[in-house]
């Protein structure tokens, strides 16, 4: 079932639907379970040739999330990303389209932008050939040692590319369909409003982890009260909910402030609950909710099937409008990268020397559903490549 806004206040932050779950996992003392615990070999983490599939079925053969469209809100504005080692460009040209090219110059192939921003042209660093926004070659210095070749053949390599309810997803082979890829999830997203979100920081880490360990970490709150028991076990409170969207999955929490609220009777509920949701798409993106911002984990393989790296962008729900709301949201999203930067990830690179030692397996409990959801949804998608 798709949760709408549709059946209280537009103002309210979190679908109540989902908010009634929650509270009624927190009044029962419990949690969503998976039916059984699961047990996968410790060498997915650590086996070299099953890492060059996931490379190439997971990340170079598939769509991925790369952002909000709210970074591009007007046109003439671009964006680069760094998508599993593909360097990508997006773009919104003068007609308003959304589009994504691999962002190599077709002279030799230096990345033609960086970062993002305004601009009527691109320009390479290297010789200084330029590109309209459409990805159209505009300008070659000394051209005419270029003349034999057709210039229309000289634009910029254009990626798939969709807005899925306000985020942007791109395929990185040309035959990736990006609206069919999250079509099962698509619809349970509308309701975070994506278009309207504003970077406010990022964050980026290189981890000695596999990149499954690194996104696992995302996945429970079960380990909040131990690993987070100065920083987050005040806040978050396990009673967790769990869904699963084909190849997606969603969860959400209640925090700290929830015996405030939880006898309320709905006509009372303040527009922001104090709970947080959870979306994880496909094949690792992570987009978490909370009432006052969203946090976007991208998780990326490495060179070795003990690295990767790990993105996080904080975004304001609205656009900024005063110094005040960036440092409120700056704050955040600090505190946010101190808890999985000290905590999470060199916890995730103890957890990668276990595989690597020889531990037989990682064992997922039925109070983990949802890395039993990743784990088996990645194996399948091997399986069935
Ligand atoms: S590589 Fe871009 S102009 Fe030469
Ligand atoms: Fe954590």
């Amino acid at each position: 079932m798709t949760v709408t806004n549709s059946d209280q206040a537009t103002s309210d932050r979190f679908p109540r639907e989902l908010v009634r779950r929650l509270l009624d996992n927190y009044r029962g003392k419990t949690l969503d379970h998976a039916p059984g615990p699961m047990t996968e070999p410790a060498t997915v983490f650590t086996d070299p040739v099953r890492f060059q599939k996931e490379l190439e079925v997971l990340f170079h053969g598939g769509a991925h999330i790369v952002g909000w469209t709210g970074e591009l809100p007007k046109p003439g504005t671009y964006i680069t990303k760094n998508v599993a080692g593909h360097p990508v460009l997006v773009t919104r040209a003068e007609d308003g389209v959304l589009r994504a090219f691999r962002n190599a110059c077709t002279h030799r192939g230096a990345q033609v932008a960086d970062g993002c921003g305004e601009a009527r042209r691109l320009t390479c660093p290297y010789h200084a050939w330029s590109f309209e926004l459409n990805g159209d070659v505009a300008g070659q210095p000394q051209a005419y040692a270029f003349s034999d070749i057709e210039k229309s053949t000289l634009g910029l390599q254009a990626l798939p590319v969709a807005d899925v309810a306000g985020l942007i997803a791109v395929g990185l082979s040309d035959d990736v369909d990006p609206v069919a890829a999250f079509a099962d999830i698509e619809p349970q997203l509308r309701w975070c409003g994506y278009e309207t979100h504003e970077i406010v920081c990022q964050h980026t880490w290189t981890l000695k982890a596999n990149w499954k360990i690194a996104f696992d970490v995302n996945l429970e709150s079960y380990h909040v009260d131990y690993l987070h028991r100065e920083t987050l076990s005040n806040l978050v409170l396990h009673n967790p909910i769990y869904d699963s969207f084909g190849k997606h999955a969603r969860w959400g929490f209640p925090t700290v402030g929830t015996e405030r609220v939880v006898d309320l009777p709905e006509e009372h509920w303040p527009p922001t609950m104090p709970v947080s949701i959870v979306h994880t798409l496909f094949p690792s993106v992570v987009l978490l909710e909370t009432p006052v911002s969203c946090q976007m984990f991208r998780v990326y393989p490495g060179r070795n099937v003990n690295e990767c790296t790990v993105d996080l962008t904080e975004a304001s729900l609205k656009p900024i409008v005063n110094e005040e709301d960036r440092e409120a949201r700056k704050r955040g999203a600090d505190f946010a990268a101190l808890v999985v930067g000290t905590e999470d990830f060199p916890t995730a690179e103890q957890c990668q020397r276990g595989a690597e030692i020889g531990l037989t397996n990682f064992n997922f409990g039925s109070n983990e559903p949802m890395l039993q959801h990743w784990h088996r949804t990645w194996q399948n998608a091997l399986d069935n490549a």
